[in-house]
């Protein structure tokens, strides 16, 4: 095979996937955080083909609008009726242009196989000028699977669906991928021709083969060396399969790679995901999306981070969900932070254990290590935001900003009415509410002055419980001696 192959790449993706028992078509449901369908796309591309069609029938239009992004675009064609794998392939046959000789079968769901199988596949069928080649492969359990029927010399010469096969047939282990490489006058030919004489009433792709080898045409055939790969998604319990295997491969490269896993069995890290060496992650994190992780961070047990970039020496304590944020190197967060969207800490931040922040900028070696709310902020350096402040960001009907200038003091309990400013070295005494600006370096405390009445109501009822064992009920005390 040269550089760009001499047909086109055909994807089955029309049926419901009854056995998913799902209102979603099975080719939508997620693989390693992407649709089951994107990742036989990704291979079909990966052949250079003259032109890629998908073949859509169940739920097509949301399959489209799923993949409207996913770019280079494949061609759609719809199967009216789902009436079997040969039919949805007679359903490309108008759209295949002249020059294609040959086309490559894939299915929407079967995501696991690897590009140089086909190259092999394609080489061998090309080098023994078969009309068609299939993918076979031998999986320690072959049930659900087509079964490949040999002739005595080694032919391949039908294969048969397990509704359709009897007990000795059952117990052939070779089994049919799906996969084929196909001279399209067979393919033209054939598919005119063939009958659903079956279990489930279907025009059957494998059917083919037994059309060609019955016309004297080569069959030729490819057994896999990675049958786990040949996995088909037919079911929830395919699906973790599927997942469990590419989680693995990817967690292998990683450690490969200088990052230390504590458990690979329960970390999850999408392809798209990067990481640099000596970071430490420990078990149950997610690392999703277009995720970044910086050379030596740490990433505690159970954290979740999406979309967000993590710079060198970053510390996220366990249980923390980060999502389209920033972290600067050195920075600390969590344990049980919650940075929301368009959070971009500096370098050496710390924010600690049940702080929410959101579109929040904080410049170096602020601090807000507990409960406290940052929403739309801009926080300057060396600040310390304390223990339960919040920017009340939101009035009932806009989103409004808080800015706190570098140096200053936010003292515990603080509520920041948005818009407002605090100036750099500003000091805001425990318990205030913030409704105006506060000059650089002023001292600014909002509090009720407390009142202190001795030995007045509540107290003085506890007080005599306390001293009467037993613990009558307060409003039943006699005077209490103890009065000053
Ligand atoms: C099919 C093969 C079986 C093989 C197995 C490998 C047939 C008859 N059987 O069985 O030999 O071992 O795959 O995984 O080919 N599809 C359509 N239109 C339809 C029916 C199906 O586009 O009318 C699509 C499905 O969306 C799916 C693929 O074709 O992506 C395979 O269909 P499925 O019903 O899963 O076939 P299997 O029973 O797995
Ligand atoms: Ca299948």
């Amino acid at each position: 095979m040269g550089e760009t192959m001499d047909g086109s790449v055909i994807i089955l993706a029309a049926g419901k996937g009854t056995r998913m028992k799902s209102n979603t078509v099975k080719v939508l449901h997620p693989l390693a955080s992407r649709p089951l369908l994107a990742h036989s796309l990704d291979l079909g591309w990966q052949l250079a083909p003259l032109d890629l069609f998908v073949v859509v029938g169940f739920q097509a239009d949301r399959v489209r609008e799923t993949f409207t992004t996913y770019r280079p675009a494949p061609r759609w064609v719809v199967q009216p009726e789902q009436r079997g794998t040969a039919d949805a392939v007679r359903c490309t046959l108008p759209h295949l242009g002249e020059t294609v000789k040959t086309v490559v079968i894939l299915y929407g769901d079967v995501p696991l196989l690897r590009k140089k199988t086909l190259e092999s596949l394609l080489e061998k069928h090309h080098r023994e000028g078969a009309s068609i080649s299939v993918l076979t492969a031998l999986p320690d359990c072959p049930r659900g699977y087509g079964r490949i029927l040999r002739a005595p010399d080694g032919r391949v010469l039908k294969i048969v669906e397990e509704a359709d096969a009897g007990p000795e047939e059952k117990e052939i282990r070779e089994i049919n991928t799906g996969i084929y490489c196909i001279q399209v006058p067979l393919l033209r030919d054939a598919l005119e021709n063939l009958i659903a004489d079956n279990a489930q009433g279907e025009y059957y792709l494998t059917d083919l083969v037994s059309y060609a080898a019955s016309s004297g045409l080569k069959v030729c055939s490819e057994k896999t060396p990675e049958p786990f790969r040949a996995l088909g998604v037919n079911s929830r319990g395919n699906l973790a399969e599927a997942e469990r295997v590419l989680r693995q491969e990817i967690c292998a490269r990683w450690m490969d790679q200088g990052v230390t896993l504590q458990d690979p069995n329960t970390t999850y890290i999408d392809p798209s995901v990067s990481l640099e060496p000596d970071t430490v992650v420990e078990p149950g994190c997610h690392l999703r999306g277009n995720t970044r992780v910086g050379p030596g961070c740490t990433l505690g047990a159970g954290c979740i981070i999406v979309d967000s970039t993590l710079a060198a020496g970053a510390c996220i304590r366990p249980y923390s969900i980060i999502q389209e944020s920033r972290v600067g190197e050195n920075a600390r967060v969590g344990p049980m932070a919650h940075l929301r969207p368009g959070t971009v800490l500096a370098r050496n931040v710390c924010v600690g254990n049940f702080v929410e922040t959101k579109n929040a900028k904080i410049e170096r070696e602020s601090i807000a290590a507990h409960l406290a709310y940052l929403g739309d902020c801009e926080v300057g350096a060396r600040v310390n935001i304390g223990c339960g402040t919040v920017t009340c960001n939101f009035d009932g009907t806009g989103k409004h900003t808080t800015i706190i200038g570098d140096d200053a003091f936010v003292g515990s309990d603080t509520q920041l009415i948005a818009p407002v400013r605090v100036g750099a070295e500003a000091y805001i005494g425990s318990g205030s509410t913030v409704t105006e600006d506060i000059p650089a370096g002023a001292l600014a405390v909002s509090r009720a002055p407390i009142t202190v009445k001795k030995n007045a109501g509540r107290a003085k009822r506890r007080k005599s419980t306390e001293k009467t064992p037993g613990g009558t009920s307060p409003g039943k005390q006699g005077p209490c001696k103890e009065q000053e």
